[in-house]
């Protein structure tokens, strides 16, 4: 606390404020420079310096212990690449088809809540920037964005809901997000319960943010956020509400004394994905599974894909890897519907072990909402690209030209065995 205090800091802080007003302002200057960017990794250490420390933590935090974030960059410690030579990869190429689009990669953004209060319009952002780049985006449920605003800026975007477990309020989002036209809509499930998140009561963070000294602090000592993000925001369209948790309006960011409603979310059951099934004509997509037999259910309820995940480390601590769930679900269901997977995806090199696993598309998190927050849409784009190329490499120097040729031969399992631990 003193050092946040120092004469020094004030020193640093009235150069950030003079730097933006002189340097940027003055120049013209909107974005930062992506030059320096090379790695997914690159954008987080921007986006600390960036952002206020209760955002950034809300973002880069797990729950509990954050063993299962752990688990997720573990998991692909285990597997090595066993490589192919002498075959000409010249025309090798990392498109897929996926309910019926053709993407450069088979590479999406995953949800995220509150985006637009980290990069400015931080949906829309996403969603342009993932268009631009030929790579999926799926728009959070817990957005400050209205999602037919989402929808009208990029069509092919997906929608991701929290549905509690209230056949009304079911239906009135359903049919809300297919007025607005959306092709697939994503049912997370492995929220029933909110989670621990100590780390964000710790950094400050709430939803919604509670007005305090030390928050205004934070957006004193964050002057690039404060005015790009914050006050940019609040100017054009006022304070950011909760859009679409449910077929109304939710809750404001900011609030001292609102509580924000999350429903029966543990009421949430199999019947409930049957009510969906009845009434979603597009795709629908079960994220949040990492078993087997549940991967099993929804294909048998009539879904067209599930997300393996364990929401990036954020629900239960200490759940499997998805990588690790994903062989299992593969085998089981991947004749069926397509198999997709999230967690700790950071490399290419990832995302091609995922691909030889038996995914058929690999969703991001984390790193694309930084890339949102330092450089809006441009810096979505960037990210998509570093994906790209460096999936595009690794096909090359793997051995292979598309995406059907990746398979577990590829692979050398080099971490600890499974252990079968008996039932009852
Ligand atoms: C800031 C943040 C907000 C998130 N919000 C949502 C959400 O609204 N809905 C959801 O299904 N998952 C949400 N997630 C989980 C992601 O969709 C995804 O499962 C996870 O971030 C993937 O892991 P990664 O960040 O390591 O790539 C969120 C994750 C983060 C980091």
């Amino acid at each position: 606390m003193a050092n946040r205090f120092s004469t020094e800091r004030f020193a640093q802080i009235f150069t950030k404020w003079r730097e933006i007003f002189v340097a940027d302002i003055g120049a013209g200057r909107k974005s930062v420079a992506l030059n320096a960017i090379l790695s997914l990794d690159d954008f987080e250490k921007k986006a600390r310096r960036h952002l206020p420390g209760p955002l950034f933590g809300y973002i880069a935090g797990a729950s509990e212990t954050n063993a299962s974030l752990r688990n997720n960059a573990q998991s692909f410690t285990e597997y090595a690449f066993r490589t192919r030579v002498l075959r000409d990869v010249s025309k090798r190429s990392a498109k897929t088809t996926l309910f019926g689009r053709t993407y450069d990669a088979p590479i999406g953004i995953a949800p995220m809540g509150i985006s637009a209060l980290m990069a400015y319009r931080g949906d829309i952002a996403l969603a342009t920037g993932a268009a631009e780049a030929g790579i999926g985006m799926i728009m959070s449920g817990s957005s400050l964005i209205r999602l037919e605003d989402v929808a009208a800026a990029a069509p092919h975007a997906w929608f991701q809901a929290y549905l509690p477990g209230e056949p009304d309020r079911i239906d009135a989002l359903v049919d809300r997000v297919a007025n607005a036209g959306f092709e697939t809509l994503v049912l997370t499930v492995d929220t029933a319960a909110l989670a621990n998140r100590e780390n964000n009561i710790r950094a400050g963070f709430s939803t919604p943010l509670r007005p305090s000294l030390r928050l205004a602090w934070e957006g004193v000592s964050h002057p690039r956020w404060t005015i790009g993000t914050f006050l940019k925001t609040i100017i054009r369209h006022g304070i950011p509400h909760f859009e679409n948790s449910y077929a109304t309006r939710g809750a404001p960011i900011i609030a001292s004394n609102v509580m924000r409603d999350f429903g029966k979310k543990d009421h949430l059951n199999w019947k409930h994905l049957e009510r969906i099934r009845a009434r979603w004509n597009g795709n629908l997509v079960v994220k949040g599974v990492l078993h087997p037999d549940d991967a099993a259910h929804a294909v048998e309820i009539g879904a067209n894909g599930i997300i393996v995940s364990n929401h990036g480390g954020r629900q239960l601590d200490a759940t499997m890897a998805p990588l690790d769930a994903l062989p299992g679900i593969a085998e089981r269901v991947g004749r069926d519907i397509a198999v997709m997977v999230d967690g700790g995806f950071r490399r290419g090199a990832d995302i091609v072990k995922a691909l030889a696993l038996g995914a058929d598309f690999i969703f991001v998190g984390r790193p694309f909402l930084y890339a949102a927050a330092v450089g809006g849409e441009p810096g979505v784009i960037k990210a998509a690209e570093i994906l790209k190329t460096e999936l595009h490499r690794n096909m090359a120097l793997l051995g292979v030209t598309s995406l059907e040729d990746i398979s577990p031969d590829y692979l050398f399992r080099i971490g600890p065995q499974q252990h079968t631990i008996p039932h009852g």
